[in-house]
């Protein structure tokens, strides 16, 4: 799960995706990081952890990190939550096994309309959609996937 600051959409994302793992009984990794590393070993937004609380999930265990060389490696799907974010990912990407990992993550739900998940960071009442964007988004790729 990939976003810009890895602070708010994307541990929020993986958050959500671990617990329907867990209750599906599925052995998949997650894992969520962000295309700049300007949080870099920063918690969760406060904002996100108290909206993934309400719904039962306890995202303070999560770390800021960059999206790395390895990722692209290690990982089967690297979904962006934004056209900027998959813009990025695509563009570090060196071949097209890699590039065609990458996904635009509303678009499990919404096949080809390029959905955004909106960057939440200077809106305190955003936190709520992206949440109920994520959840729908996550239980798609469960769907899809599982
Ligand atoms: P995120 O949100 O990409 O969902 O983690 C943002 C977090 C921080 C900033 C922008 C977006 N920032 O400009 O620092």
């Amino acid at each position: 799960m990939v976003c810009l600051g890895n602070i708010c959409r994307s541990p929020l994302a993986e958050g959500i995706l671990k617990q329907k793992i867990a209750e599906n009984n599925l052995n998949w990794e997650v894992d969520s990081c962000g295309t700049s590393g300007w949080h870099d070993g920063k918690l969760p937004d406060a904002r996100s952890i108290d909206v993934a609380k309400k719904y039962g999930i306890d995202i303070t265990n999560q770390r800021s990190r960059q999206l790395n060389r390895a990722d692209y490696i290690d990982f089967d799907l690297i979904f962006a939550m934004d056209s900027s974010n998959f813009q990025n990912i695509m563009y570090n990407a060196i071949n097209e096994a890699q590039q065609a990992k990458v996904k635009l993550i509303m678009n499990e739900l919404h096949v080809g309309r390029n959905m955004n998940v909106p960057d939440p960071y200077w809106d305190d009442n955003g936190f709520e959609n992206i949440y109920k964007m994520l959840n729908r988004a996550c239980d798609k790729i469960i769907e899809n996937y599982g």
